[in-house]
């Protein structure tokens, strides 16, 4: 199962889509509304879980309905995506997810959505045309950005869209997208469309948990509405000379605290991935990259590293309780820097004797204290910018040589 994980993640060649998800269910209708128009669809797609051989395609949905997506590396659509794992056509009244596999390693391809009302005399409708490509382990460099703490801002999500670039690989969206998950009808507008932007229109999305996503009795949901590339909170992943392992830091408090309700159980979750960990550090895609990055919601590292008192309100600045059992491996691995948020203030600390990883966090929330980490790397270096969203100015950058 773990190197099930591993593989599904860091694969590199894919074969064209499957027979049974490459058969076309029934061609638009050449007058089909668009699904703005209509209302089916409950906002705007977007694209997860990028790996060098998969997408997963998010579609909000107002009520209930069938969902196929046509694709193809040109906007012909060679092929529709139209069964699931369990034989049926996508279908639901909330959200449909539908993953297209079998793809090539660094492509575009060009999708588009239909759905088709499962009730009343409703019209078949379909999304507009969207592009998105597949991670590429192999190219000579990568370009990334990271977004952490949007916290359902509108304002400040509607601005970091709009820095978006279009020769990005990635958005790794590094948690605390919401502010606690007790209302399930708010999950579409927090992690698949937020208010005023089209997050498809921008690079596909990787994401990381923060405390405040798996905080809430719903917030167990948020899996309906996103994907992860192996099914789980944590992964690792290769682009270009990159190799990246994202971690889970759950919660901020332990499981026993009062607040979670007893719904918490991130303890043993931050176990398994120390176990994960010391096997998928040995895969060859991982142990022989150039680079070698980090991406948690909550540091590793912090400056100022005392006991929280959790009776008197107070929280982990830091994840002691994921350090304590991940830190010999990321050190075995040679982790140059780990990239986290959570405390809404942009830092770097630099790598020491002790902590050979350098600790680079986002800012977040607000405009004015949120920045955009944009990432670079090829043959020569890796370098990352941390810059506030406001003036472009770079609040603090780093950069590394290869490592091999
Ligand atoms: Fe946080």
């Amino acid at each position: 199962m773990q190197r099930r994980q591993f593989i599904t993640s860091i694969g590199t060649i894919g074969t064209l889509a499957a027979a049974g998800l490459a058969k076309p269910l029934a061609a638009a209708s050449a007058d089909a509304a668009s699904a703005e128009s209509t209302g089916l669809l409950n906002g705007t797609p977007a694209v997860f879980a990028p790996t060098p051989s998969s997408l997963t395609i998010t579609l909000p949905l107002r009520e209930a309905a069938l969902a196929w997506i046509d694709y193809g590396e040109t906007p012909k659509f060679q092929f529709t995506a139209a069964s699931d794992e369990w034989g049926f056509v996508p279908h639901d009244d909330k959200v449909a997810k539908i993953r297209l596999t079998g793809l090539k390693p660094g492509t575009r391809y060009h999708w588009r959505a239909t759905l088709k009302p499962l009730k009343g005399q409703g019209k078949q409708i379909r999304t507009r045309v969207y592009s998105h490509k597949t991670l590429s382990p192999k190219a000579a460099e990568t370009r990334f950005s990271v977004w952490n703490d949007t916290h359902d801002q509108a304002a400040t999500i509607q601005k970091l869209h709009s820095l978006r670039r279009d020769e990005d690989d990635f958005l790794l969206w590094n948690g605390d997208l919401s502010n606690n998950v007790n209302d399930a009808s708010r999950l579409p507008g927090i992690y698949v469309s937020p208010k005023g932007v089209d997050l498809a229109e921008g690079p596909p999305i990787l994401l990381t948990r923060g405390n405040h996503d798996v905080r809430g009795i719903w917030a167990n949901k948020m899996t309906d509405y996103v994907d992860f590339p192996t099914g789980r909170p944590f992964y690792a992943f290769r682009s270009g000379p990159m190799a990246a392992i994202t971690l889970d830091t759950g919660e901020d408090k332990p499981d026993s605290h009062p607040s979670f309700k007893g719904v918490a159980a991130f303890e043993p979750l931050i176990r398994e991935q120390a176990h994960w960990l010391e096997r998928v550090i040995q895969h060859p895609a991982l142990r022989s990259a150039p680079y070698r990055v980090v991406f948690c919601h909550i540091p590793l590292r912090w400056t100022d590293e005392v006991q929280a008192n959790y009776d008197n309100k107070e929280w982990d600045h830091v994840s002691l309780r994921g350090r304590a059992v991940w830190h010999d491996s990321l050190v075995r691995w040679g982790a140059q820097v780990i990239v986290s948020g959570h405390n809404h203030r942009a830092t770097l600390i630099p790598a020491t004797k002790k902590f050979p990883y350098a600790q680079l966090l986002g800012g977040g929330r607000g405009i004015s204290n949120a920045t955009i980490i944009r990432g670079h790397a090829d043959a020569k270096q890796l370098r990352l910018a941390a810059t506030m969203i406001h003036d472009g100015s770079i609040a603090h950058e780093i950069s590394f040589n290869p490592l091999a």
